[in-house]
């Protein structure tokens, strides 16, 4: 027979008990009466333990075994029936949560596919569909050969950019302690990014400005990746700015440290876009933005880079009255 529900477990302490009973009557007409209940008692004690211990706690203890071994320890010495309970439902939920993380992480790897190839799908299909026509006699054609050519141009560079782009993610994600510390005049960078952009905020009529409270100019941070987050939120500030706009960049001291601000009063965020902005591929209005060229990876880099200077990147921002994306640098390491 076998132990495995409380009726047959009872029945068997029962027959047990009976047993002994039974066995006391029999050499009490035989033994002292003292001798015999000691030792029929003794007996008793000894069949419940073993029955105890290899029916349940032997069997607890191998599944505890693996509890422990999931959870990277083979201490086992500490193995207490009183908390059984309570370490199999933690080890439980724990396992419910790494479940979840595999999950979601497996839910964002399809998302994530999914969105590059339909992001590379639109250039790739305008540049067939340029090179088809010139194919189909449009190459003799003087007034469009050449237009579809430079289109189909453009298409290319787009293309690149969203490698390039993904190229950088990935680079972040893999050495992301790989950043190369130095101290750097940042007003001279943000002046240079500034200057690079200058054409484009004349073409939406915004004008560019920056500001140093701060008591100084110089931080200790990865030069080449700082610059990147100061040429994608500016040029952000003046993609999603209004005519006639202001972007400002603004450097407050904090000790030892920097704040910098970029702020535009351009359209604005909503409150609920506003949890998903560093999201690769994200892009609040997707179709206007396509339009003037963006991914929606400018941010996810942001971020990458500003998480590894462990900070963290912030923004503020209300619908048709503009944005402030801000974080912090640490100021010359001496
Ligand atoms: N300053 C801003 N004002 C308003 N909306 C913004 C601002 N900056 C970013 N956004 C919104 O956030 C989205 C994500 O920005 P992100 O820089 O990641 O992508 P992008 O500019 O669309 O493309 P990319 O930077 O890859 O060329 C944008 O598409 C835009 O909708
Ligand atoms: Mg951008």
């Amino acid at each position: 027979m076998k132990l495995n529900t409380p009726i047959k477990f009872t029945l068997f302490l029962g027959l047990i008990l009976c047993l002994h009973i039974i066995l006391y009557l029999v050499i009490s007409n035989y033994l002292n009466i003292y001798i015999s209940a000691t030792l029929l008692f003794t007996l008793l004690m000894t069949s419940i333990f073993f029955t105890l211990k290899y029916q349940f706690y032997e069997k607890i203890k191998i599944i505890y075994k693996n509890i422990y071994k999931f959870k990277g320890t083979s201490n086992i010495n500490d193995f207490n029936l009183e908390n059984a309970d309570k370490e199999a439902e933690d080890w439980a939920n724990q396992k419910e949560e790494e479940l979840l993380i595999m999950q979601k992480n497996e839910n964002y790897r399809r998302e994530f596919i999914g969105n590059v190839s339909h992001e590379l799908k639109t250039p790739i299909f305008n540049i067939q569909g340029y090179v088809q026509t010139l194919i189909d006699g449009g190459i003799e054609d003087e007034k469009v050969n050449m237009k579809y050519l430079k289109r189909a141009n453009i298409s290319v560079d787009r293309m690149i950019n969203i490698v390039e782009d993904l190229e950088v993610i990935s680079r972040l994600e893999t050495d992301n302690n790989e950043l190369d510390f130095e101290n750097f005049n940042i007003i001279n960078q943000i002046e240079e990014v500034l200057d690079q952009l200058e054409l484009k905020s004349n073409k939406m009529n915004i004008s560019l400005k920056l500001t140093n409270e701060s008591s100084s100019e110089i931080v200790y941070a990865d030069k080449n990746k700082i610059q990147q987050v100061f040429m994608n939120l500016i040029s952000n500030s003046i993609k999603y700015g209004k005519d006639g706009g202001t972007t400002k960049v603004r450097l407050f001291d904090m000790s030892d440290k920097i704040l910098i601000e970029v702020a535009d009063d351009g359209i604005g965020i909503s409150e609920n876009a506003l949890s998903r902005l560093f999201e690769r591929f994200y892009r609040v209005d997707k179709n206007r933005s396509r339009e003037i060229g963006g991914t929606g990876l400018g941010l996810a880099i942001v971020k990458h880079i500003i998480e590894g200077h462990q900070q963290t990147i912030n923004v503020r921002s209300t619908v048709n009255v503009g944005s402030t994306f801000s974080f912090i640098l640490e100021k010359e390491n001496e």
